[in-house]
């Protein structure tokens, strides 16, 4: 006899509100779930389509408690979350997934390359800093790259440093300090891994970076690498995976150098933002492998079914206030273009607004449609009245 589900099938709780929780929502809801988010922000972008939103901070422990309450199964689409809530009502024995222990070991970027090393994946060399001294930075030798513990995302918490002279843009908090990666490209291998510990990998994809700001510009998939480095990449993502023992959907980032040597940049015990294409580019997308994964059914196919470019649609430089959207029209009329808004209900500068996917029969010229995309639309805010 097959087993029997109850219908919805889960109640699903989600720590954080913001785009990649929207996404996870209109899968959940696809997939016959409904969807409880914990977000400080009223309306947040997932909020406004889950089932229900608790206003709460990421670290309320009540409010945390109070989520759990109401679901079957919590879960979180950002790392900075309070984890001893998580690991406390897991002691419970209630689900949570990514668990507790996954997630302290990714929330501190020192822990997490600790980990790395440990099991022998490939990473760059590192040591702590307790409190940044010029004399520890110049013994380890630049260029090196210093990253706060905890509190980064999207290039904030990195500096870059190139000579000792950028010792004074160093970040004056408990860090580690990394050796600089002359990359050929970056890329990023998204893993599910669901709780009978069954895994499936998705084709790489490759991350454009915007320079000076360290944020991702434009994504391309699958990525232009030849076929032992792609093959090299998905056994290091799905290594790294088992020997988290993570439950959930997990976005390894990697560097390729100039040898062809691929390093484990950074783990996200999470959703990811170079994995949006596979909402229209892949058999299942990353948001309902999550949930599959998370709740313990089959995971499905992640073939490609067409190449894809994929841009974050980023508020415009010098401008705050209530989005307005222009070269919308021209946008849609190019062909294969798919918009996704997150319902931000305020723009500024460089904020996740938004994405674009292309289809095109080729990475090439989904890439040059994108960069006419990236000329033609531009998310600003209204003039002030
Ligand atoms: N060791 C390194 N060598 C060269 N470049 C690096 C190195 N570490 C980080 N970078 C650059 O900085 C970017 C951001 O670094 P990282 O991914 O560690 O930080 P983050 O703030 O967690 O990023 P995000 O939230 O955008 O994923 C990387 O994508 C890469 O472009
Ligand atoms: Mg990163």
């Amino acid at each position: 006899m097959s087993k029997t589900h109850p219908y919805p099938i889960a109640r699903i709780g989600l720590v954080g509100g913001g785009q990649l929780g929207r996404m996870l929502v209109k899968a959940a809801k696809r997939l016959g779930c409904t969807t409880v988010v914990l977000d400080p922000v009223e309306g947040s972008p997932a909020g406004q389509i889950a089932t229900r939103q608790i206003v709460g901070g990421y670290h309320d422990a009540d409010r945390i408690r109070e989520l759990a309450a109401d679901c079957d199964v919590l879960t979180f689409e950002l790392e900075n979350i309070d984890a001893d809530t998580l690991a406390e009502l897991e002691a419970g024995g209630f689900p949570v997934h990514p668990s507790a222990r996954v997630l302290k070991t990714i929330q501190d970027k020192l822990v997490q390359k600790q980990f790395l090393r440990e099991h022998g994946i490939p990473t760059s060399d590192f040591e702590a800093v307790e409190q940044p001294q010029p004399a520890q930075f110049q013994a380890f030798g630049y260029p090196l790259v210093q990253k706060a513990r905890r509190g980064g995302y999207d290039g904030r918490g990195v500096a870059v440093m190139r000579q000792a002279d950028d010792f004074d843009s160093h970040l004056p908090v408990p860090s580690l300090i990394e050796r600089f990666v002359e990359a050929d490209k970056e890329i990023a291998v998204l893993v599910a891994r669901n709780t009978r510990g069954e895994v499936a990998s998705y084709p790489p994809v490759e991350m454009c970076m915007r320079p000076g700001e360290n944020v991702l510009d434009l994504l391309l998939a699958p990525a232009d690498i030849d076929p032992a480095i792609r093959a090299e990449a998905e056994a290091i993502a799905i290594r790294t995976v088992e020997a988290l023992d993570g439950v959930g959907i997990f976005g390894i980032e990697m560097f390729v150098d100039h040898q062809g040597q691929v390093l484990v940049n950074e783990i996200a015990p999470r959703t990811h933002n170079s994995g949006h294409h596979t909402i229209e580019a892949n058999i299942t997308d990353q948001f309902e492998q999550h949930l599959r994964a998370i709740l313990g059914l089959p995971l499905g196919a992640t073939d490609t079914l067409s190449p894809a470019a994929m841009l974050n649609l980023l508020g415009a430089p010098g401008e705050t206030g209530r989005p307005v959207l222009r070269g919308l029209e021209e946008t849609l009329a190019i062909p294969g273009v798919c918009l996704h808004l997150y319902g931000k209900a305020t723009t500024s500068p460089f904020r996740k607004m938004g994405h674009i996917t292309i289809l095109d029969h080729d990475t090439a010229s989904a890439r040059a449609k994108a960069m006419q995309v990236r000329d033609t639309i531009e998310i600003g805010a209204e003039e002030a009245s």
